[in-house]
């Protein structure tokens, strides 16, 4: 018979015992697996693509550093989503960003593939055009870049030519309604290419003021044909892309990545909601891997340190609406991250900037082991510094 002390003592173990099995079922937290089409994730801390412009020239393939670099941030069961790729020429807007539309590029990011999946890590490529966010200096044949209009980002936006000069942008050139089916094509041929190279799902950028969000958007896109007009029209293109990416990967191995209430680029839509709630109900019918959003507190975190104030947050907007396996980015830290997980609000968080200088990030979260600062000045370009030479925490405690 239980007396009332061990009773009692029972009663507790029990209860914190199915409170716990009743955690990991129902309340995941950012170390709980996760289900993501085909793949079995051992937790929930994404790799956010990250652009670090370090491939080989002239070729834009990636070399054995980038795959040291992929390799370092790999962990077994954890998605890594590597860095933007330009499907095509005239998708590039930086040097020395790899791309995916040649034979040399493929076998570099093979190398890649193979550092990673040898820890036993999953990783998907991020395919990218950045339409008119592009200088003439990066364009084949010195040609305008092109968009979904001719509209310029704002004079109050620089970029850096391919020989280092700071300059407005120009005016892009829209494309025709009968070159956009060789746009789509150069995304489903680059999704086979990332076939060919090994990875294991590819992502499309609709983010970020590039390309796709050029067309869906109703500041730059003012096209009379069916690319533009109504929201349906504006989000053709989108459809269109996804669709061919589709029709190599199958649906369960492609993701799309929004930044509703993002203005990187000079993005904005005046009024967000009717425009995405639209996209996300469209790409619900899919059944896709997952849709991954950037949170607008965080747009442009690639350009400068911001945390913009009192804006939506895309995770709490569009989790209504969206079915599927939804990971967020943007600002988040461990204790953020378990809060938007256990909250319900996503699936899994996507890191970026503290990824880029803790490769071992997913075990100092799970440990609450300290961060390493990352280092703004070598985002973009260069060599090992910055890039391979982050200590993971062991190395940290030997040293
Ligand atoms: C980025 N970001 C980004 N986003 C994307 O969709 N494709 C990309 O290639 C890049 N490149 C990139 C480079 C660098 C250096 C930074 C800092 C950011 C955005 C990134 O994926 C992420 O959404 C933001 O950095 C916000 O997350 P964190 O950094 O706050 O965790």
């Amino acid at each position: 018979m239980l007396t009332r002390r061990t009773g009692y003592t029972f009663l507790v173990n029990n209860v914190l015992h199915l409170n716990y099995v009743g955690r990991d079922m129902n309340c995941p937290s950012l170390f709980s697996p996760l289900q993501l089409g085909p793949y079995a994730l051992e937790h929930r801390v994404v790799m956010a693509p990250l652009t670090r412009m370090r491939a080989e020239r002239p070729s834009l393939a990636p070399r054995p550093l980038n795959a040291d670099y992929y390799g370092q941030r790999a962990t077994s069961g954890g998605l890594i989503i590597a860095e933007a790729s330009p499907v095509m020429p005239t998708g590039h807007g930086n040097p020395a960003v790899p791309g995916i539309y040649s034979e040399a590029q493929i076998n570099g990011w093979r190398a890649v593939v193979e550092a990673v999946h040898a820890k036993s890590g999953l990783i998907f490529l991020q395919l990218w055009h950045v339409g008119r966010v592009s200088h003439s200096s990066f364009q084949p044949g010195g040609a305008l870049p092109v968009s979904a209009s001719a509209v310029p980002i704002s004079p109050d936006f620089k970029t850096v030519t391919a020989d280092g000069k700071v300059t407005p942008y120009e005016t892009p050139r829209a494309l025709e309604t009968n070159e956009i089916a060789g746009v789509i094509e150069s995304f489903r041929q680059a999704a086979s290419n990332a076939l060919d190279a090994g990875f294991d799902g590819v992502e499309i950028h609709g983010a970020n003021g590039y390309l796709i969000e050029q067309f869906l958007q109703s500041r730059i896109n003012l096209r009379t044909d069916r690319y533009g007009g109504s929201i349906e029209n504006r989000a053709r293109l989108l459809m269109e892309i996804t669709q061919a990416v589709i029709e190599v990967w199958g649906a369960k191995r492609v993701g799309v990545r929004l930044s509703p209430y993002g203005i990187a680029n000079d993005s904005g839509e005046a009024d967000p909601m009717p425009l995405y709630s639209h996209v996300v109900q469209s790409l619900n019918s899919l059944g896709l891997a997952y849709l991954h959003f950037i949170e607008p507190r965080s747009s442009g975190a690639g350009r400068a340190e911001v945390n913009h104030q009192n804006v939506p947050s895309a995770m709490v907007l569009f989790r209504p609406i969206w079915r599927g396996v939804l990971i967020t980015a943007g600002g988040f830290t461990g204790e953020t991250a378990e809060a938007a997980i256990a909250a319900g609000h996503a699936d899994a968080i996507a890191f970026g900037r503290i990824f880029i200088s803790n490769p071992d990030l997913p075990r100092r979260l799970r440990e609450g082991l300290p961060l390493t600062p990352y280092n703004r000045a070598t985002f973009y370009g260069g060599e090992a510094a910055g890039y391979t030479d982050y200590p993971d925490y062991g190395e940290l405690e030997r040293a």
